[in-house]
């Protein structure tokens, strides 16, 4: 048994994310900590919501309340989702909690005495018409790498360069469209990165594993020779963890808060502390997952986000974490996505464009978004929501493969022999041939969610029960059965089995249809199959069982052609 560290890029706390964010850190990893505990493993699972920097103060007074009380009410609101898409973190925690204020301004501490921070007098855009400093998301420009003319001032968004806003090219004011910008003096604390490029470069250059992906962005911006700049980890905000270095003041920081992309990567460390702190448990316990001294040496740390995000958890946090001189857990594997796309453009939380995780579970269970979703993961390049595909992988996948599956199995049972497990005849080649596709196809699958690949692994697994239709379809039971009812029992017999191993099986992609599968089959039985024969007599003659509700409904054309008209123009 292996333990197993996973957390999935938080999300910032302004608004409700869109399935494009889903996909690309929070669904991929709970389907990666429900396959680790279904195998036996320890896993601890967490995400919190990023609470920090411009954005939340903004959406805040759009809403007109206090940014504390926005905070809560949209954690709550995110909380909420995460439950309903069926994501089990162990902890959802918040960026904002005394723990992460702590672990910050602890980190800034042995950072600074490291002599890893410099106390920079900077220039900062000063917007004259907006009567405030703007922060690096607040400024628009031309990117000076790509030229991408809509380039935010802490990053471009196409070409996921980092920036400082005086890197830009015409900036103008976010909040106004105004260029009336000044550049004013104030003093920030600065990480200085760049002495620690070459033990950062060493550290990736050991991954040999990481996905291309992860590694490519992270080796583009060391090797740019601009790459690695020294960052800029303060701001001159209001909302935010204030800086302090360990538990003294800062003198000449006061009222400034340490940047959002500085505090929101120690959250994975301070949620393991909120975790326990929640529930009673000593620090032990989650130091036992985050440092090496304590324990953590033989966990294996994974991380999930979208491709925006990987300069940031290749090397800012690792140097934050590196800089500390202590004994904290470093990410032992990177999964990045690239981006999904909605109907022929992109998703955009500002434009509203898309499906968003509320209006989702409205329309539809989470299973059905659940499936599509990650059967189409942005894994090797962006993918694309349509409706049309939607419909039919719905339909094809859930409904027609799957629950058909289950139906018509469970069906003419009931009709012949009774809501029980029929004895009488015996299994021959054709039982002994689809166990061992079985076989070779867990295998598979088992391979592919090891490697967290995905698509293939969704792939695997539509195989898995593609191979038990066609074996039922060639079994034909309900032709057998007035010949040789003894030989229709032993088919019937496999194929209730089987649904069983299908509940456990699929359980990490499409969790309640999983559930109600096993409530069906009247079983607790969750082992994951190691021999399939063993695992398809599970459940024994004369075990009763019960018909389940339809698992999948059909999505028509008509509710397609209502969603897709509801969903094309503004939320
Ligand atoms: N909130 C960021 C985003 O949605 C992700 C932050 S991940 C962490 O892009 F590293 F900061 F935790
Ligand atoms: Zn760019």
């Amino acid at each position: 048994m292996a333990r197993i560290l996973i957390t999935s890029a938080i999300p910032y706390i302004n608004g409700i994310k869109h399935l494009g964010n889903l996909v690309g850190s929070q669904l991929p990893a709970d389907l990666f900590a429900r396959y680790n505990r279904a195998r036996g493993h320890e896993v601890l699972f967490l995400c919190a919501t990023d609470e920090h920097g411009t954005p939340a103060e903004l959406a805040a007074a759009k809403a007109g309340k206090p940014v504390a009380d926005y905070c809560a009410e949209m954690w709550q609101v995110q909380k909420d989702l995460s439950d309903g898409f069926g994501l089990s973190f162990d902890k959802f925690g918040r960026s904002s909690s005394t723990q992460n204020r702590t672990l910050t301004q602890h980190f800034a501490g042995r950072l600074a005495d490291a002599g890893l921070i410099d106390e920079v007098s900077e220039k900062q855009v000063y917007s004259n018409a907006d009567g405030r400093f703007l922060p690096d998301r607040y400024i628009e420009g031309t990117c000076p790498n790509c030229g991408y003319d809509k380039a935010r001032g802490d990053q471009c968004e196409n070409c996921t360069k980092q920036l400082d806003p005086t890197d830009l090219i015409a900036p103008r004011s976010a909040i106004s469209g105004s260029t009336d910008l000044e550049v004013r003096e104030t003093k920030h604390l600065y990480l200085k990165q760049r002495s620690m490029r070459d033990q950062l470069q060493n550290w990736i250059d050991s991954k040999t594993d990481w996905p291309i992906l992860t590694t490519s962005i992270a080796k583009k911006w060391l090797n740019d020779g601009d790459g690695l700049q020294d960052r800029g980890i303060t701001r001159d905000l209001d909302w935010g963890i204030p800086v302090k270095r360990g538990t003294k003041d800062w003198p000449g920081m006061e009222g400034k808060v340490f940047y959002v992309w500085f505090d929101a990567p120690i959250e994975y460390i301070a949620c393991a502390k909120e975790w326990t702190d929640a529930t009673g448990r000593d620090d032990a316990e989650w130091e036992r997952w985050w440092r090496t001294d304590k324990g953590a040496d033989d966990v294996r740390y994974v991380q999930f986000m979208g491709k925006d995000n990987v300069p940031f958890h290749t090397l800012s946090f690792p140097a934050t974490i590196i800089g500390s001189g202590e004994p904290w857990k470093l990410v032992d594997y990177i999964k990045s996505f690239n981006y999904l796309n909605y109907d022929g453009g992109q998703f955009s939380t500002s434009q509203g464009r898309g499906v968003f995780m509320d209006q989702a579970l409205e329309i539809l269970p989470a299973d059905y978004w659940r499936w599509w979703l990650l059967s189409h993961a942005p894994e090797s390049s962006d993918s694309e929501f349509t409706w049309e595909n939607f419909q039919q992988s719905v339909n094809k996948d859930l409904a027609d493969v799957l629950g058909n599956f289950v139906s018509r199995v469970t069906k003419f049972c009931r009709s012949k022999f009774g809501e029980e497990v029929p004895s009488g005849g015996t299994w021959g080649p054709d039982e002994e041939a689809l166990i061992d596709r079985l076989q070779k196809g867990l295998t598979a699958y088992e391979m592919q969610m090891d490697a967290i690949e995905v698509r293939k692994a969704a792939a695997e697994l539509r195989a898995i029960w593609v191979a038990g239709n066609e074996y039922l379809q060639n079994a034909a039971p309900w032709a057998v059965f007035k010949e040789d009812p003894d030989r229709a029992a032993a088919i019937v017999r496999l194929a209730l089995n089987l649904i069983r191993v299908y509940a456990v099986l699929s359980a990490p992609f499409i969790p309640t249809a999983s559930a109600m599968m096993l409530s069906a089959m009247n079983t607790l039985d969750t082992d994951w199959p190691g021999d399939m024969k063993e695992a398809l007599s599970a459940l024994p003659e004369g075990h009763a069982f019960s018909v389940p509700d339809v698992l999948f409904a059909k999505i028509s054309d008509e509710d397609r052609e209502a969603w897709q008209e509801k969903f094309s123009g503004q939320r």
